[in-house]
């Protein structure tokens, strides 16, 4: 990596500023942090800042409270989460700037620990206003980034904060992003890519910048009526964006003159209705019946793609395969997920939805890599820098 991290500068006894992505899930009701990968991902950042007998100041948001004071964003209960799975306590803070909060930071010793309260309570977070990344910045004599999550962001905490202390990765952030460059530039190929999601505008650059890198494309999701019909099929009642076929038109031509091979599905799982109890058939993709909606890759389909990744070295995984969440249409991409999860290969889950399946699945411990950001990681795909990486020191 390009950038300086903890390992390159002397955090002994210095107050460390550490913007962290603890925007985890909660239940609404009960309040219970329903995944805690986030937390576990910024360990191994604050276990060495603890070797180094530094003063830790944990800053994050959580959820999108608008610059409002949200009761239920608060980040006490993941603060008492990180308490217990570090076995060692973690001071919290009315706000995250302020006289009380100096005061707090004042009184810290090496080894401390604190957790400051939700920075999306203040308007100028996300604005990245200067006055309140100074104020920020001031609380401590170094920065350290570890939100990879939020690394797409240019909000004072991800970059503000930079232009008034010295800046470097965590190891979260140095690992997401070396795992994403190497599968991505220096790849063991043959190189795979699945891509799969709801619409194809929301994964356009990404699968035009793949078309320049991998081996094998796979395309799964609601996205492929998009490009069925820009073939000519018929596609029922799925959802269709009208304005992107061109658009799939000339994905699968750069496809051709690129030799890549981009798959489409052979077969899908239709439903009458969107919906968990709908009646079911299993069709050939260019006999989908009139009044019918794509809701998940056939078995005809998850065959095709699993002889490819299984002779594939390295795989990219981005977006679901159908409509997971309802168990009758969850299949495909459960079958592409258990392959990954028993393959001796590199594989690497984008964040967001397809984590979140891996994860339900008990899963996630046997890829190779999950990342913890869906936005961030999606932008690392479409060849997008992260404002939040690049404001970083550089190495010498
Ligand atoms: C995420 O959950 O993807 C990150 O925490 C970023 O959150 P945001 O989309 O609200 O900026």
């Amino acid at each position: 990596m390009d950038k300086k991290t903890i390992r390159d500068i002397e955090v002994k006894d210095k107050r460390v500023l550490v913007r962290v992505d603890l925007n985890v899930p909660m239940d609404e009701i009960t309040g219970q942090i329903t995944d805690e990968t986030r937390i576990t991902a910024i360990i191994p950042t604050i276990e060495y800042l603890l070797e180094k007998r530094a003063k830790i100041i944990l800053c994050s948001h959580l959820g999108r409270p608008k610059g409002n004071v949200v009761e239920s964003m608060r980040l006490a209960p993941v603060a008492k989460r990180l308490s217990e799975i570090l076995g060692l306590p973690v001071k919290t803070t009315d706000d995250c700037v302020g006289p009380q909060v100096e005061e707090a930071v004042s009184q810290m010793s090496p080894g401390d620990i604190m957790l400051l309260e939700n920075l999306r309570f203040h308007a100028g977070e996300e604005k990245n206003d200067s006055a309140f990344a100074k104020r920020l910045a001031d609380l401590a004599d170094l920065f350290v980034n570890d939100a990879f999550g939020v690394a797409h962001r240019a909000h004072a905490s991800t970059v503000g904060v930079t232009k008034h202390i010295p800046a470097v990765g965590g190891l979260l952030i140095e690992k997401e992003i070396e795992m994403l460059h190497k599968a991505l530039d220096v790849p063991e190929r043959p190189l795979t890519t699945i891509v799969g999601g709801a619409k194809v505008s929301d994964k356009i650059i990404l699968i035009d910048h793949m078309l320049n890198k991998v081996d094998n494309l796979l395309v799964g999701g609601g996205m492929v009526s998009t490009f069925l019909k820009a073939l000519g099929y018929e596609i029922g009642n799925s959802l269709v964006e009208p304005d992107k076929i061109e658009l799939a038109k000339k994905l699968m031509q750069k496809a051709k003159e690129n030799k890549t091979n981009l798959v489409l599905p052979a077969d899908l799982i239709v439903a009458d209705k969107f919906d968990k109890y709908a009646s079911i058939a299993i069709v050939p993709v260019k006999r989908i019946p009139k009044a019918r909606i794509i809701m998940d890759i056939g078995p005809k389909t998850v065959d095709a793609f699993s002889r490819i990744i299984n002779n594939s070295k390295t795989i990219l995984w981005n977006g679901p395969m159908g409509v997971f969440e309802y168990s009758k249409f969850s299949k495909g991409t459960k079958d592409i997920a258990n392959l990954l999860a028993d393959m001796d290969a590199i594989t690497i889950i984008g964040g967001g939805s397809t984590s979140e399946a891996v994860d339900s699945w008990g899963l996630a411990s046997k890829m190779v890599h999950v990342s913890t950001g869906g936005g961030a990681s999606l932008k690392l795909l479409e060849g997008s820098p992260l404002p939040g990486f690049e404001a970083l020191l550089d190495k010498e």
